[in-house]
């Protein structure tokens, strides 16, 4: 990807800021000159995060508040959104599901998706914009202990999709784009996970994660969103696995 350098004026909200990927995606975002707009609805980790990153400023909000998405982008008038946020699945095999706890991704993840990417459709962004949504490489191979997170990060790849369309046909000049990362043990959502895959494969957590290479860490998840920010719209595609190794299209 070839790529502008300068996020000065390039106004960001990161979703899901205040710890994990969406902390790191921060971090880097700030780092690299944008100013960010941390939203979480836990204060405390943002305001830390504000305080140690001049660039940064907090909200706290429940992003999956069908209020909060209008609400935020039309007084930040945000260039660039990306949307971390996700809630914990449960994680036990389909007969220890609830339907409450099996659809806890689709109340929290798809919402949140949705809201936000409704907004930006309907404001619209500004021109130039780019609207970021963290589906999982779960869409690609399922999570059968997982409930319904990955059918929830599937769909949220459609809606990234549908919404992509709909700015181009509407010649908005924004860019959806889903990034799914692959699991990784440093946050923690991926952590129990990782532990239930590998105790169900009959491995240690160290076997099991040799399948995948180097660990996906927040610091590469923010490597790689500065490096798709900045990419140029041209080369930018609709869908990456994201990976220890950084960002890959996908067909
Ligand atoms: N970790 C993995 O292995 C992995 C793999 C593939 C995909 N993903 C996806 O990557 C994203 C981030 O995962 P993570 O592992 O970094 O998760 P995490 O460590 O649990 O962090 C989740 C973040 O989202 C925020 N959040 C949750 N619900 C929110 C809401 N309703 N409104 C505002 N903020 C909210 C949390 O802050 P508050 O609780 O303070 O609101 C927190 O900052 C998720 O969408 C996840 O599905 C993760």
């Amino acid at each position: 990807m070839t790529s502008a350098s300068d996020l000065s004026d390039r106004t960001t909200i990161v979703v899901g800021a205040s710890r994990g990927l969406g902390r790191g995606i921060a971090t880097a975002l700030a780092e690299a000159g944008a100013p960010v707009i941390a939203v979480a609805r836990t204060a405390s980790p943002i305001v830390e995060l504000a305080n140690r990153t001049g660039t940064i400023q907090p909200e706290v909000a429940d992003a999956s508040d069908a209020t909060v998405a209008g609400s935020l982008i039309d007084r930040y008038e945000p260039q660039v959104v990306i949307l971390v946020a996700g809630a914990s699945p449960l994680i036990r095999p389909l007969q220890h599901q609830t339907w409450e706890t099996f659809s806890v991704n689709w109340q929290t993840d798809v919402r949140i998706g949705f809201h936000w990417v409704r907004e930006a459709l309907l404001k619209p962004l500004r021109r130039g914009s780019r609207v970021v949504v963290i589906s999982s490489g779960a869409a690609l191979a399922g999570s059968p202990l997982s409930g319904g997170y990955a059918g929830a990060k599937a769909t949220q790849r459609f809606i990234t999709a549908y919404a992509r369309d709909e700015a181009k046909r509407a010649e908005l000049d924004i860019t959806f784009t889903a990034v799914l990362p692959r699991i990784t043990p440093l946050t923690d959502l991926g952590r129990p996970a990782v532990q239930a895959y590998a105790t169900r494969s009959g491995q240690t957590v160290e076997e099991y994660l040799q399948q995948f290479g180097e660990p996906l860490t927040p610091e590469v998840a923010g490597a790689a969103l500065v490096e798709l920010v900045r990419a140029d719209v041209a080369g930018v595609g609709p869908s990456y696995l994201l990976t220890g190794a950084g960002l890959q299209a996908l067909p």
